[in-house]
């Protein structure tokens, strides 16, 4: 283990501060464990008792190889690459793949499906070069196409995962379908009368819903929207898809706020009411949830999709360790005689719509770039991944867990800690996705910008990679390596099937900063007689 890298047992701290987080960044002493401290809320209702044991793999070191490295004993199949066939039509994967999130087949232990979001595109690997002057209409239609995501069949045979082309259930989801809109901007004024809006894009990761559908969360819209002349008012959406039935109407959720939306990640309240966390993938921006008016019905099956077309947004106050409605009346209250505020907000449609300016006026807390939002199956705290912020010094990022009031998702109350800080001390830099095994484990991907890796401050932790870190006993908040990207990747979406057998990845953007076509950065999946980088969805087994 290089010296750099050794790991110290990561001390976690109440409350936060620029000073607090920076000392931990760069790993700093001083800071002392107090998840204990007198006064926490205390998560005393385990919901689900975690096994716990030793790691189940032999920590890798940092790589900066050209390469998907894993631990000793596991192996991955590629499913999935840009441009693949997936279904009998002819409907290609898209490119960037990022969240994944599996449905089992009933009955069928080795068959599913798998959702794949597409984030963007890369237009020299796509048209063969970079656009500067605009796209052409066969571009804008690429462009589209190429996001959204992909509903395809996965199948295990004789042990290797592998994508079935002649599913009867695959099919694309793109920036050209057809979405209905739900919630208070239905028809509205603020989002120019639409009630119906052309596709999705810039889908980064997501969640899965009570009802076993998938919310698909629309993050840095901006760019797409402008260049295909689209109405920006309809992306930054979260978006609903069951990927079983086509029939069943894909559609935005505007109750749940528009901003740059990395995923969801759903519960209950204790009186039953549904609960949606979720952040918001900018420097300085908000946690947020959302709480359904009516009660969840396991008995209506999909017809719960109706609780996410009313209730309550909050966004989190630190200070206060408040959450605090995002309301018309809140708004225009706090607005006072500002005339400009009082044009712009008149109904809660432009609430929604704006979401990030009224959370803020209405001291919602901006934070480091909330990724993803994960509820810990075991103890119901609240992990949200604050990936960095250089604005104010956090370089390297830290995971926040949040101590729900009385252990109830529906509290309008919270204490936080901070659970683990990115940094040498720690081994990784940058935590985005989140996902829990039957351990108790807490497993993180990594987003250091492909432009940053391997350079200054970033070079110890080489290339991206995937981090096992456990939420509870002695070695809480310490980060293991799991998995090393290619060269320029990102690691997203990880997904284990329910038997914890095999983890579903998404290996996204590797050779993001080639230059020159005839010399790429990066090979990855180093396809026989392949001229350049796929993005990829793979299968890794060995656990
Ligand atoms: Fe698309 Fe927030 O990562
Ligand atoms: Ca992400
Ligand atoms: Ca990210």
């Amino acid at each position: 283990m290089s010296p750099v890298l050794n790991r110290r047992k990561f001390l976690t701290y109440l409350g936060t501060g620029t000073a607090a987080l920076a000392a931990a960044g760069t790993g700093l002493d001083g800071l002392v464990k107090t998840a204990e401290a007198k006064g926490m809320f205390h998560q005393s209702n385990r919901l689900k008792k975690p096994k716990y044991g030793p790691l189940k793999f032999t920590p890798i070191e940092p790589s900066t190889k050209d390469e998907l490295v894993l631990p000793k004993g596991y192996r991955y199949d590629v499913i999935a690459s840009y441009g693949d066939k997936i279904n009998p039509k002819g409907d290609t994967f898209g490119y960037n793949n990022d969240y994944t999130l599996f449905f089992p087949m009933e009955n069928k232990k080795d068959r599913g499906l798998l959702w794949v979001n597409h984030e963007y595109i890369s237009d020299l690997f796509i048209f063969g070069k970079t656009i500067e002057n605009g796209y052409t209409a066969e571009q804008i239609n690429a462009l589209l196409y190429n996001q959204g995501g992909s509903v395809i069949e996965v199948h295990r045979e004789k042990g290797r995962w592998k994508m079935d082309p002649a599913s009867k259930y695959a099919r694309r989801v793109t920036g050209l379908t057809p979405i209905a809109l739900t919630g208070p901007a239905k028809g509205s004024a603020a989002v120019n009368g639409a009630v119906k809006v052309q596709g999705t894009f810039a889908n980064c990761s997501g969640g899965r819903t009570l009802w076993n559908t998938l919310l698909t969360c629309e993050e840095n819209f901006e760019s797409t929207s402008k260049a295909a002349k689209l109405d920006q008012t309809h992306y930054g959406w979260v978006v609903e898809v069951d990927p079983f039935h086509p029939d069943f109407q894909i559609r935005k959720h505007t109750a749940l706020g528009r901003f740059n939306h990395e995923n969801t990640c759903m519960g209950l309240a204790k009186d039953g009411r549904v609960v949606v966390y979720m952040g918001d993938d900018k420097k300085d921006a908000c946690v947020y949830k959302f709480i359904s008016k009516e009660k969840y019905d396991q008995k209506a099956g999909k017809k719960n999709a109706k609780l996410l077309e009313e209730g309550t947004l909050y966004a989190a106050n630190f200070a206060k360790g408040q959450w605090v409605p995002l309301t018309i009346e809140a708004v225009r209250k706090k607005a006072g005689g500002n005339s400009a505020l009082l044009e712009k907000f008149k109904t809660q449609a432009d609430v929604v719509v704006n979401c990030h300016e009224a959370a803020i006026l209405l001291g919602g807390t901006p934070t480091d770039r909330p990724e993803d939002v994960e509820i810990s199956p075991f103890d119901g705290t609240i992990f949200i991944a604050h990936t960095n912020n250089d604005k104010h010094g956090n370089f390297h990022g830290h995971i926040t867990r949040f101590y729900e009031k009385d252990d109830d998702h529906g509290a309008m109350e919270f204490q936080f800690a901070i659970f683990a800080a990115g940094g040498i001390q720690n081994g990784f830099s940058a935590p985005d996705n989140l996902t829990f095994d039957e351990d108790g484990n807490l497993w993180t991907v990594t987003d250091i910008s492909s432009s940053s890796i391997n350079t200054a401050i970033w070079k110890p932790f080489g290339n991206n990679g995937v981090f096992v870190i456990p939420t509870d006993g002695k070695q809480e908040g310490e980060a293991f390596q799991f998995a090393s990207a290619p060269v320029d990747a990102e690691l997203t979406g990880p997904c284990f099937t329910p038997d914890e057998k095999t983890l579903f990845l998404s290996v996204q953007h590797p050779g993001e900063e080639t230059a020159n076509l005839a010399n790429p950065t990066s090979m990855w999946p180093h396809r026989k007689d392949d001229h350049m980088p796929r993005p990829s969805v793979v299968a890794i087994s060995g656990f």
